[in-house]
């Protein structure tokens, strides 16, 4: 069987919707570990109380980025993963690292890529004055937020909304889409070809399946 590693840093709310699919079977691949950079990360808990073996590197304990990555590919070779997973991994990974994986690691980003690359994308949305927000799934690539994008889905922002009224609509969508998402790369459906997403051999458009708008 197919698996992946997850990589977190927080509650782990996306981590959650994966474990339900891997149990659900509607993801064909087993989580073989979860990473994160912080040690009081809620997800931790979700991982253990699933039976998923941890692994938690603090940046603190590493002369600099370059070191920890070189560490962190060492910590997850010894899974021999198909897919690296981002779930609100919020540390920015390296060339290196993300070459040694390039179209094998996805992320998941709370915005209509390409708006709002990096932090705080609700209250850029808001300050924005933007009538819909939302989540996308892409391949990650040196660049931040920049790789090609796999599927995305829309939120409305209604008048009066602040960041707090997004923030859990945006996660509900993104607990639908990314099992989903996952589930086409262990069935190998999904694949980076030339710095553009593939599905079932088909170029997916510029902003993902089904959006050519
Ligand atoms: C998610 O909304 C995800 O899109 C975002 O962090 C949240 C993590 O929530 N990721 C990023 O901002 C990455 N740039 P979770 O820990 O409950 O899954």
């Amino acid at each position: 069987m197919k698996n992946f590693v997850v990589l977190i840093s927080g509650n782990g709310s996306n981590l959650q919707a994966i474990i339900d699919a891997c149990q659900k079977q509607s993801i064909a691949a087993k989580i073989s570990a979860v990473f994160s950079d912080n040690p009081t990360a809620y997800g931790l808990e979700r991982a253990k109380q699933a039976g998923i073996p941890t692994v938690v590197m603090q940046k603190t304990d590493y002369a600099d980025n370059h070191a920890y990555d070189a560490s962190l590919m060492t910590e997850i070779a010894r899974y021999q993963p198909d897919l690296i997973v981002l779930a609100g991994y919020m540390r920015i990974l390296t060339p290196h690292f993300v070459s040694h994986y390039l179209g094998k690691i996805i992320n998941i980003h709370p915005s209509l890529l390409p708006k709002y690359p990096g932090l705080d994308t609700h209250r850029k949305a808001l300050a924005n004055g933007d009538k819909e927000h939302g989540t996308s799934i892409h391949f990650v690539t040196e660049k931040l937020d920049a790789g090609p994008i796999i599927l995305q889905a829309k939120v409305p922002i209604f008048a009066g909304d602040q960041p707090q009224d997004i923030i859990p609509r945006v996660q509900t969508q993104e607990h639908r889409i990314y099992p989903l998402v996952i589930n086409w790369f262990v069935k190998g459906r999904l694949a980076m070809v030339n710095n553009s997403a593939f599905l079932d051999g088909c170029k997916l458009p510029e902003y993902g399946y089904a959006n050519e708008d």
